[in-house]
């Protein structure tokens, strides 16, 4: 089943407030040439004023890396989904495989940020992380599974087919080595099957997931021909325009 595919670059904590809207404007008119691919530019709160103001009337999408799960209140320096709402917001990273790791992100906070996310119309893109050495034996079954599971956690099957899930496996995030098509593909079916589980097969066919992890220009086409990658969450080659728009085309 042909799902509308996702290029999404993930520009991390990079790029400047001054330089996103060069690249915007260098993407804007190629990208449009691929009406069937949606193109969304995840970038840090800081740039996300400039980024939609330079978007706009364009096919691009912004989304944010990352949000707290309350509307309001005493959190300094976190950000809420009513905020990114009000800005215009359409996309949210939740769950990346760094955000897990250095800020201790657990499957529960994670949760939490996707329902917050649902309630103000925002897409949440979570990322479900692996790692290929697990971090002890029993983890190698369940990891990505328990992931999938409490991320959908009280979530609706109505609810539940609005989700965008990337699958990153952590050696291969920053690393120039992606995961081999057929392994992938191996990894997103899991999910998917996962998914079928909890809910039904429609709702497992409806959910958009991604690969992620050292995704470029010169591997693309052979991940997004699997069945079951609907797209990619690129760090590393998306901080290049002309790459970005290369992926675009692949897609
Ligand atoms: O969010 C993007 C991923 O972490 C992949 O990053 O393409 O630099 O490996 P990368």
């Amino acid at each position: 089943m042909r799902r509308r595919p996702l290029v999404v670059a993930n520009w991390k904590m990079n790029k400047l407030p001054s330089e996103s809207a060069a690249y915007i404007d260098k993407i804007e008119k190629p990208v449009d040439q691929f009406p069937d691919v949606i193109p969304v530019l995840a970038g840090q709160d800081v740039l996300l004023p400039g980024m939609l103001h330079a978007a706009r009337g364009t096919n691009i999408s912004i989304g944010a890396e990352n949000m707290y799960w309350k509307d309001q209140g005493a959190f300094t320096g976190e950000t809420s989904p009513a905020a990114l709402a009000d800005l215009g917001i359409r996309y949210v990273i939740l769950g990346h495989s760094e955000r897990r790791n250095y800020f201790h992100e657990t499957n529960e906070m994670v949760n939490r940020k996707a329902h917050a996310a649902l309630q103000h119309n925002l897409i949440p893109i979570v990322a479900i992380d692996e790692a290929i050495i697990p971090r002890n034996e029993n983890d190698r079954s369940h990891w990505v599974v328990n992931q999938v599971i409490e991320t959908f956690e009280g979530m609706s099957a109505q609810t539940a087919k609005t989700m965008i899930l990337a699958y990153e496996p952590t050696d291969s995030i920053g690393s120039g080595q992606a995961m081999t098509p057929e392994i992938a593909q191996f990894a997103l079916r899991r999910i998917r099957l996962t998914l079928a589980d909890m809910y039904n097969w429609d709702v497992a066919q409806a959910v958009r997931i991604m690969y992620g992890g050292s995704v470029k220009p010169d591997n693309a086409y052979e991940l997004m021909i699997q069945d079951d990658i609907d797209g990619v969450l690129v760090g590393n080659a998306a901080l290049d325009p002309d790459q970005f728009i290369a992926l675009c085309q692949i897609a």
